[in-house]
């Protein structure tokens, strides 16, 4: 076999082979095709596409290309969320207590944030003596423990997505359907959940800008997670408007919280009860607790503690807080009738609540809280959305990626996707 001859067949809309796509995954892992060849090819994927079934092969050999987790030895099902990101998506600290409270486990492997969207990871981490990496025995054992996991994914799970990955982001090749799906779907079905539910998230602030890029990614992860034997569900969520009024990694958590404690913004609750729920459906608990009961009674507050205590955190510690704030206010009184996820995405990353580079630390404390959501009145001078950060001099390029990100208007209606647009 020969790279050559792939990519060649690529560049002139051709079908790759079975053989092909296994060959060119395992060999590139190994480092025996070269980092341009496999550009090259991506680019290819990015312009001609895959069919579905190329599109199963390729996940099948990144699948292949490390180990597979088997959570069998448990004797509850499995569930599991993704989100493909957004700002202000602290969904999963909630989320994955609350379906352990109603009787799933949850091994969650989640991610860090780069640019403007944050990471589950980089949150969690805002937790004094909190541990993101795990051993597979000992994720074991905080589902045990807990019922539920949230941890970083060691180096042997899809190891061919992690190099892809990183070539991707530096080469434009980040947006095409086939490999976001397949770079998403082999890490979930190499984790061994049974059920999976996926939040694909559309606007300003996602990935996906329409809601036909978007429906087209949902559709393209279910058919591979269905074909790999992992009951699997998308649900297509706003992302026009940040989540909730919490942006940057300890104000997410503190938010993250307040709805574990019953209470919290009324969007971020009822996302989460809905892919609570249809989690514990995927996962064959249709007669479980209901999540509302489970936010109400704390039961899912008790496992949170559990599961933080579990990974070597303090959920009793103060979160960080920054050193310096500053306040943007209403200049005249009126609806605020938009509030942009990206642009406050940006601010967030840039008063340092992300990193431009892997390697980069993130500051805890960094963020943006939102006073006001699309929608509700806002008086002159009232606060719109506090800045948060270690140092003041990032607020000058912070309050800059604010500057057409809302507007107020004396009477009238956002006009906003709902924040459940599709099943
Ligand atoms: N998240 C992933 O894990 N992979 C992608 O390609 C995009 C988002």
């Amino acid at each position: 076999m020969d790279a050559i001859d792939v990519i060649v067949t690529k560049r002139d809309g051709g079908e790759l082979s079975r053989e092909q796509i296994s060959w060119m995954i395992g060999a590139y892992t190994r480092g025996e095709v070269a980092e341009e060849q496999m550009a090259a090819l991506a680019m290819a994927i990015l312009l001609n596409g895959m069919t579905r079934r190329e599109i199963a092969d390729w996940t099948a050999a990144m699948i292949d290309s490390g180990e597979r987790m088997d959570w069998s030895v448990l004797d509850r099902p499995t569930a599991d969320k993704h989100s493909t990101g957004g700002v202000g998506d602290k969904i999963t600290l909630p989320l994955a207590p609350l379906v352990a409270a109603c009787g799933a486990y949850v091994p969650q492997l989640s991610g860090r944030g780069l640019g403007h969207t944050g990471g589950t990871l980089d949150k969690l981490e805002s937790i004094p003596g909190w541990r993101a990496s795990l051993s597979t025995g000992e994720m074991l054992d905080v589902l045990r423990a807990a019922g539920a996991v949230v941890c970083a994914a060691g180096s042997g799970l899809a190891p061919a997505d992690r190099k892809l990955y990183a070539l991707r982001d530096v080469t434009g090749t980040v947006e095409s359907i086939p490999l976001i799906a397949s770079s998403i779907m082999s890490k979930k079905i190499a984790e061994g959940t049974g059920s999976l539910v996926l939040d694909v998230k559309v606007g300003s602030g996602a990935f996906m800008k329409t809601p036909e890029r978007a429906r087209e990614l949902a559709r393209t992860m279910v058919e591979l997670g269905t074909d790999a034997g992992v009951r699997t569900v998308a649900l297509l969520t706003a992302m026009d408007r940040p989540l909730g009024r919490a942006v940057g990694n300890a104000l997410e958590v503190a938010e993250a919280v307040e709805v574990l404690a019953g209470g919290g913004p009324s969007d971020v609750v009822e996302l989460t009860v809905r892919l609570a729920r249809e989690m514990l459906a995927a996962a064959g608990l249709d007669g479980a607790k209901d999540p509302a009961d489970a936010l109400a009674d704390g039961s899912a507050m008790d496992v949170w503690r559990r599961m933080i205590a579990a990974q070597g955190g303090d959920p009793d510690a103060p979160l960080p807080r920054a050193a310096e704030t500053t306040t943007v206010t209403a200049p005249a009184s009126g609806v605020l009738v938009r509030l942009d996820a990206y642009a406050v995405g940006m601010a967030a990353w840039r008063l340092g609540a992300g990193r431009a580079r892997k390697e980069d630390p993130v500051s805890h404390a960094a963020g943006v809280t939102v006073h006001v959501k699309p929608g509700e009145t806002v008086r002159e001078g009232a606060p719109l959305l506090t800045l948060h950060a270690d140092d003041p001099a990032r607020f000058p390029r912070a309050l800059e990626a604010l500057e057409d990100a809302w507007a107020i208007v004396p009477d009238g209606e956002p006009d906003l996707l709902p924040l459940i647009i599709d099943r």
